[in-house]
């Protein structure tokens, strides 16, 4: 077992896999690369069947033929989850902080006193790369437990030109190592290293754009870090370099940059806690994602987005864990999935289109994974029960088995039973 964590398949199945007789899954009709709330209604979770032929999601039905079957009665089949938005890898973590916060030491005084990014960024510096990677790897093994089966990691915690070059190889590295789909997110202004001024920081991230490996860019707006006028010119980097620009704002105050980063084509927009309610509109109007956070809210005892307005509204929305040691060290989907729900007032579809083909058109990945449809990725969830059960029953893993690419890469030990 200890090999699909490793990144290896547990079971090789080589041809074809027959999922059977589920009591749910989780379609939508074909071509979606996204779904916005006036399609939502059209996601179904019949009855049913699939079948894998190698890497690809075959057919809606099942196979008696395939050589492996899988007995789905009560699950639900669904798509692999697609965390778009975490910060692996990173090194260590930051418990003793989450006492302060909760005993009402606020994130921006943890941050002025050499805690938070910073803190994470010496300890990146003190670890090997084998150590750094070797713990990512280990978290990468967890996600995939709980059902991640494609993920984002960013840049952010080398605060240095070095150490931010180094996070970049280390980001590819982890990709290598465990053989499913990584995007890698350079976020070169996250913090400004102590002795610099934001200005001057930024020509080093330019800088660091151009030279270093990543599919996309980022930066983190807030009092403590980078300002809208940072932003825009990380847009301009953006379009310079041909990354797709994404950007952390309105988490712990409004700072109204939700304007400027559509004005600069952004491809999401991340956190929103503060979202003005005057910017709901043109971010729903826009190919712009929301992708939400709720494990950050949760633990940073943030504000709550106005997340159902935006559904209502038309916005193209996205969930994600936030996967990081500082604010949200949260590595289930199924939790956040839980946490939407409850937080949100969102129905378990709306969560899990969020979580899925959303979260994959963020990473410019939804038209190979994210859906069950025939011709897909086979990237598939076999849950212990129906779909509802994810929010309902919080802090449970529903994941009963992992296919990744058509192979099993995890079962869990009490549904083994089902495979034969
Ligand atoms: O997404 N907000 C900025 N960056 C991270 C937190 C990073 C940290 O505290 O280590 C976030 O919440
Ligand atoms: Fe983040």
């Amino acid at each position: 077992m200890s090999g699909a964590v490793a990144g290896e398949p547990l079971l090789s199945t080589g041809a074809s896999v027959s999922i059977n007789g589920a009591a749910q899954v989780l379609r939508w009709p074909p071509g979606q690369m996204s779904l916005r709330h006036d399609s939502i209604a059209d996601v179904t979770l019949e009855p049913g069947g699939v079948t894998l032929e190698r890497d690809t999601i075959a057919r809606w039905e099942h196979d008696r033929d395939a050589p492996l079957q899988v007995d789905a009665s009560g699950c639900a089949v669904i798509p692999g989850f697609v965390d778009c938005h975490t910060h692996l890898p990173f090194a260590g973590w930051r418990a003793e902080e989450y006492e302060r916060k909760v005993t009402g030491v606020p994130y921006e005084e943890i941050a002025r006193a050499g805690g938070g990014i910073a803190a994470s960024a010496r300890a990146l510096a003190a670890a090997t790369d084998e150590q750094v990677l070797a713990q990512a790897q280990g978290l990468a093994g967890e996600m995939l437990q709980h059902g991640t089966t494609a993920f984002e990691g960013k840049t952010g915690y080398g605060l240095s030109r070095d150490g931010e070059a180094r996070a970049a190889r280390l980001g590819r590295a982890l990709g290598e190592r465990i053989g499913r789909p990584m995007t890698l997110t350079g976020l070169f202004a996250h913090a400004v290293p102590a002795g610099m001024t934001a200005d001057e920081w930024m020509v080093e991230a330019d800088a660091l754009a151009r030279e270093c490996d990543v599919d996309a860019l980022d930066i983190f707006v807030e009092s403590v870090a980078f300002t809208n006028d940072h932003l825009a010119r990380m847009g301009e980097i953006a379009a310079a370099t041909g990354r797709p620009l994404r950007a952390h704002v309105e988490q712990f105050a409004s700072h109204r940059s939700v304007p400027v980063a559509l004005a600069h084509g952004a491809r999401s927009v991340d956190h929103l806690s503060c979202l003005h309610r005057d910017d709901v509109a043109p971010l729903a109007a826009a190919e712009c994602g929301a992708v939400l956070l709720p494990g950050a809210e949760l633990l940073g005892g943030e504000h709550t987005p106005p997340a159902r307005a935006l559904l209502d509204a038309g916005a193209l929305c996205v969930l994600a864990t936030d996967f990081n040691p500082g604010t949200s060290p949260i590595a289930s989907m199924p939790v956040i999935i839980g946490l939407a729900v409850r937080r949100y007032g969102w129905t378990v579809r709306e969560a899990l289109v969020a979580a899925t083909v959303n979260g994959a058109w963020v990473l410019g990945l939804s038209e190979q994974l994210g859906s069950l449809e025939p011709g897909m990725r086979a990237d598939v969830l076999l849950l212990d029960g129906p779909v509802e059960q994810i929010p309902y029953r919080f802090g449970h893993n529903p994941v009963a088995a992992v296919f990744v690419a058509g192979e099993l890469a995890w079962v869990r030990p009490d549904q083994a039973w089902r495979l034969a």
